[in-house]
């Protein structure tokens, strides 16, 4: 943490941190490699793929929502093999407890001492599957780790790996059983990114992957190498950081987001309809995403396009709509593209 707030106000005076440009291009370069061995596994799911990077270098948790069977699962542990990274998935159930997840002091007999055991939140990548089958404070524990980047138990505090992503997995059917996440809790969560059903091309694509492995006997990712170190991780993130944003594109960011809590100047009928607007958790993920969104597209600045892209996934999990709202059938979606339309470009 504390290492990262230094290199970042070193690029912000333009100093140091800077990579020599061959450097650059051979980081980026790998980074592209990666996503192109993350799309032949993760077959005609582009957003996914893209979002697990962007999180990837913008450093942040992702919540993935979608039907059983569409790759969740997949999609992390691919990445999490190609990457320097271990990892660890939770399978979350009514009866699991928040010390299942963050860990506990247990008695050594042998020293007759309490001694902390990390739980398998101490993973550099953890999927927390069907997030919304656990209750309410195991949610909470997961979430406040997300934000803290630490694990606290009594008096004392774990800080969690630096290399630290979360992708909670949701099944948008309403089953018997599960407990709606806390809302006010959501934003801790940089990007709410929903999975459909591949099209049809992508689906005897997907058959004939299938098919291939089991005629190979190979195991999923058997045939991975590791593309990316931690420290080109966090050298990516730096180089993230110090994308040049005009300032025009910080106002718009800033006028997007205040659209959600007062639509007014650009779309009044909407007023009545968002009982809460986003955050300024919600800038700091917007500006953040569009810069991981520029770097990954090889450019050393952001554009609107870059905002615009990502900001129904920043914002979905961050605006809450009235009755009124939910009574016409109007989605957040709905507000963002509407707001997207009306806010004027810089
Ligand atoms: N888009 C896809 N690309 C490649 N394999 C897929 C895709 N969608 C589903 N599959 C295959 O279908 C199975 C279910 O995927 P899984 O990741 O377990 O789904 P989920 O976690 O979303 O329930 C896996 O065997 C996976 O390889
Ligand atoms: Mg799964």
């Amino acid at each position: 943490m504390q290492t990262e707030m230094l290199s970042a106000q070193d690029d912000a005076a333009g100093v140091a941190a800077a990579l020599p440009d061959a450097a650059a291009a051979a980081l980026h370069a790998r980074v592209n490699a990666l996503r192109d061995a993350l799309q032949a596994e993760i077959i005609g799911q582009p957003a996914l793929v893209e979002r697990l990077l962007i999180a990837l270098l913008a450093d942040g948790h992702l919540l993935v929502e979608g039907a059983p069977g569409l790759a969740k699962t997949t999609a992390i542990k691919a990445l999490a093999a190609r990457i320097e990274a271990d990892f660890h998935r939770v399978q979350f159930t009514p009866d699991l407890l928040p010390a299942d997840l963050t860990g506990t002091d247990v008695l050594r007999p042998a020293t007759g001492a309490f001694e902390f055991e990390p739980g398998p939140l101490f993973h550099n990548l953890v999927l927390a599957d069907e997030i919304n089958r656990a209750p309410a404070k195991v949610q909470s524990a997961l979430l406040e780790a997300m934000a803290e980047r630490q694990v606290t138990i009594g008096r004392r505090s774990w800080p969690l790996p630096r290399l630290f992503l979360v992708m909670a997995t949701q099944n948008p059917i309403e089953q018997e059983g599960t407990f709606p996440l806390p809302e006010a809790q959501l934003d801790r969560f940089l990007l709410h990114v929903p999975v459909g059903y591949p099209q049809a091309d992508s689906e005897r694509d997907i058959m004939r992957l299938a098919r291939r492995r089991a005629q190979q006997e190979l195991a999923p990712h058997a045939e991975a190498a590791r593309l990316l170190t931690q420290s080109d991780i966090f050298a990516a993130r730096e180089q993230v950081l110090s994308l040049h944003m005009a300032d025009g594109l910080e106002d718009y960011i800033v006028q997007l987001v205040l659209a959600t809590r007062d639509p007014r100047p650009w779309a009044p009928a909407l007023r009545e309809k968002i009982a809460w607007g986003a955050s300024p958790r919600a800038s700091i993920a917007l500006e953040r995403c569009a810069r991981a969104s520029a770097w990954l597209a090889g450019r050393d600045y952001v554009l609107p396009e870059d905002v615009q892209s990502l900001a129904p996934d920043v914002l979905r999990h961050r605006v809450l709509l009235g009755y009124e709202a939910e009574a016409e059938g109007l989605r957040v979606d709905d507000v963002v593209r509407q707001l997207l339309e009306r806010v004027p470009l810089p």
